[in-house]
């Protein structure tokens, strides 16, 4: 993992590097049909939130593009600062698209919660079918973890829900430095079936500050 200089971020510099040709960089309009291809794999969306559309089309990828681009969903940088009056103040996307070669294969972002939970941020991630189990995820998920708390100081934790029997993603989350917190029982209803919810959580340390 190579981290790049946060002050150089645009739409096209990526924020994290990897082998292979594997980078981490901010949703374009051209992956608009790897976006659409790999989000109507239906394997790829067993463990998904049904929140995602299905079929899901290039008008839903144009709203989520849009979404991603609009600068009030964006996360502070540097700091935590309780009560930010500056509204110049510098801030980052909080969902990327993860590529190869440039194309788009994945996605990978945090969702910042509200009120009393507006230092928490839930993750969450997906990878094309065909490129599962090449060790992708295992290394981004971490990276992206470790540059997130790095990057926006009021990011106190990272929590993740798993559906019960995903245990590619429990292990990525392992890899990332999370723990497991708990289980809600029977709290999910997807494709007809009750599901667990699993629910894992990492915090903020002194070791994420002094980077
Ligand atoms: C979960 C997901 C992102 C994993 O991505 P990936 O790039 O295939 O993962 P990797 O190849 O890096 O594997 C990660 C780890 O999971 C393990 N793993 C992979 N497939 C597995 C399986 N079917 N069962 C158990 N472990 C598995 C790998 O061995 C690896 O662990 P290791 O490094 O300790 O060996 C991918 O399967 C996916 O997109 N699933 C659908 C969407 C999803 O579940 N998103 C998460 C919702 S929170």
């Amino acid at each position: 993992m190579f981290p790049m200089d946060q002050s150089k971020s645009t739409t096209s510099t990526p924020i994290l590097k990897f082998r292979d040709g594997i980078a981490v960089r901010e949703f374009h309009e051209d992956d608009v049909s790897d976006s659409v291809q790999c989000l109507n794999e239906p394997e790829v969306r067993t463990f998904l939130r049904n929140r995602i559309p299905s079929p899901y089309t290039e008008s839903d990828f144009k709203w989520w593009i849009d979404r991603c681009a609009d600068q009030t969903n964006w996360i502070p940088t540097g700091p935590f600062e309780p009560d930010p009056q500056d509204s110049t103040i510098h801030r980052l996307p909080s969902h990327y698209a993860i590529v190869k070669d440039d194309r788009l294969i994945g996605a990978i972002g945090l969702e910042m919660k509200s009120d009393v939970y507006c230092r928490t941020g839930e993750l969450g991630y997906w990878i094309a079918r065909p490129q599962w189990g090449k060790g992708i995820m295992g290394s981004v998920a971490p990276a992206f973890v470790k540059w997130a708390f790095a990057t926006f100081g009021i990011l106190y934790r990272i929590e993740a829900e798993i559906f019960s029997g995903n245990d590619a993603s429990r292990a990525v989350l392992k890899k990332s430095g999370m723990k497991f917190e708990g289980r809600h029982e029977g709290s999910i209803w997807k494709n007809g079936q009750i599901l667990d919810g699993d629910f894992w959580g990492i915090v903020r340390t002194e070791k994420d500050d002094a980077q």
